[in-house]
Parts: C-alpha cells; sequence; structure tokens
C-alpha cells in the first residue's frame, strides 16, 4: 500500500532530509586516508542525537551502527568499524535519520584522496543515473520508466545495475511501498502522484551486476570483486515537479 504524504508531512520529512544531508555533508568532509569507518560513524550518531534526531538503522533488525559504510567491492551495507580508509579508496556512506516520527535517507560514494579515473568516473555515472531518475519523479509518471532510466543510462556506459537490491518508498517507515528498482520496463508499474515519497538509489557496478552477503549477515559485495557505487536521495513527487528532500 503506497502512503501518500500531505504538505504538512512533507515538511516534516524536508527537515529529517535536511538533518540527513547534513550530517552527510560533515562525515564526507571527514573523509580522507587514514580515517576509519567507525569514526564517521560515531561523528554521524552524535550530530544526529544532538540534534535532536534517531539514527534510523541502529538497531533495526539488529543492524549496530547508524551509518552504512561501503568500500570498493561492497555494494551496500558495509558495517563502519576498525578498517582504516586508504588513498584510491572509494566509500559509500548511506545515512537515515527520523526526527518528529519522519524519515530521511540519502547516500553519496566519495573518493578516499586521489583515485583512478576508472573510478570517478564510475562515481560521476552514477550520480548522473540518480539526477536523471530524480528529473522523471513527476505526477503522472510511470515508475518503470523512471527505473528504466537508470538501466537505460548505465549499461551503455559498461556498467551493470545491482538487481538484487532496490529503492523504496519512504515515511514514517524506513521502507514503504513501492519498490523502486534500478531497471525495469517503460512505461509499466504504478502511477507516481503528487505527495509520493520515494527513496531512488542506483547502485552501479563496474564488473557483473550479481552480488553475496558477507558472513556478517549484512555487508553485500560484488561476487567479481570489482568497484560499485552507490548515491540515493529522498524525493517528493508534487505539483511543482520533483522536491530533493534531503539536501542541506
Ligand atoms: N539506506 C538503506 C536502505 O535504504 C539503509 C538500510 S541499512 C539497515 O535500505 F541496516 F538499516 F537495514
Ligand atoms: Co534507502
Amino acid at each position: 500500500m503506497i502512503i501518500l504524504k500531505n504538505k504538512q508531512e512533507l515538511e516534516a520529512m524536508r527537515e529529517a532530509g535536511r538533518l540527513v544531508a547534513r550530517t552527510l555533508d560533515l562525515v564526507c568532509a571527514m573523509v580522507q586516508p587514514g580515517i576509519t569507518t567507525q569514526d564517521l560513524d560515531r561523528a554521524a550518531e552524535d550530530f544526529i542525537r544532538k540534534a535532536g534526531g534517531i539514527p534510523t538503522c541502529k538497531g533495526y533488525c539488529g543492524y549496530p551502527a547508524t551509518l552504512c559504510t561501503s568500500v570498493n567491492e561492497e555494494v551496500v551495507h558495509g558495517i563502519p568499524g576498525p578498517r582504516i580508509l586508504r588513498e584510491g579508496d572509494i566509500v559509500g556512506i548511506d545515512c537515515v535519520a527520523t526526527l518528529d516520527g519522519l524519515i530521511g535517507d540519502a547516500t553519496r560514494t566519495m573518493p578516499v584522496g586521489k583515485i583512478s579515473a576508472g573510478m570517478q568516473r564510475l562515481l560521476d555515472n552514477t550520480k548522473a543515473a540518480l539526477n536523471r531518475a530524480i528529473d522523471l519523479a513527476r505526477p503522472g509518471e510511470k515508475l518503470g520508466t523512471l527505473s528504466n532510466s537508470i538501466e537505460a543510462f548505465v549499461t551503455p556506459l559498461g556498467y551493470t545495475v545491482v538487481r538484487d537490491y532496490c529503492g523504496h518508498g519512504v515515511g514514517k517507515q524506513m521502507h514503504e511501498d513501492p519498490q523502486v528498482p534500478n531497471h525495469g520496463i517503460p512505461g509499466r508499474g504504478p502511477t507516481l502522484r503528487a505527495g509520493l515519497t520515494i527513496a531512488i538509489e542506483p547502485m552501479i557496478n563496474m564488473g557483473v551486476a550479481e552480488t553475496k552477503v558477507l558472513g556478517n549477515g549484512w555487508t553485500v559485495v560484488t561476487v567479481d570483486g570489482m568497484p560499485s557505487a552507490h548515491f540515493e536521495h529522498t524525493v517528493a513527487v508534487t505539483d511543482d515537479g520533483p522536491v530533493i528532500l534531503t539536501l542541506p
């Protein structure tokens, strides 16, 4: 069941989204060779709580941290820990926060120091795929068209789309209907309506699309060990067009 949000709820989601964006601004500025992923996590949790928010992921199905920090071949759900980030790594930082009962969800993949041209191209194109999909989040559009836009953009560039995980509706719950895949058939699926709020989150691989979950039960990696990038925004469909809620 798709839950449309009223104006008040959209305003509250904008505040939750703003908190997520500010948290990402803070931790992304900390990313440099030598820092650990748990340094980033501690800073994020502290910042969210001081702002009166709740780190939504912490405790969700037993997840132990505020952020997901996914390095290189890790696709999503990397658990922050003592791992030291090294020059040339990329790290996907996924942050979800609840403020006044409503949720914002966003991800940025950051370079650690100087990265290869190929890695930079992967990041740039994953972000571009997200922005193109966001532009389709308009009343009357079909979800399949939005989903397909991601696959159609990255496939000719030589990348693959992760199919094992997808975006989602978001609101009072982190995961609401509808699912928002990163591939699809244009013209199919639910029609987007004003008041719909979705997390759009392309996960794009340099090698094969297939993934597996590590023994910790969370961390998703590419089966071929090739890098993966992830960008995400929470977006509201409105009569005035798409509104990105997870901006500072
Ligand atoms: N941003 C992620 C998502 O969209 C966060 C889930 S991590 C979890 O699903 F630990 F909370 F599951
Ligand atoms: Co999400």
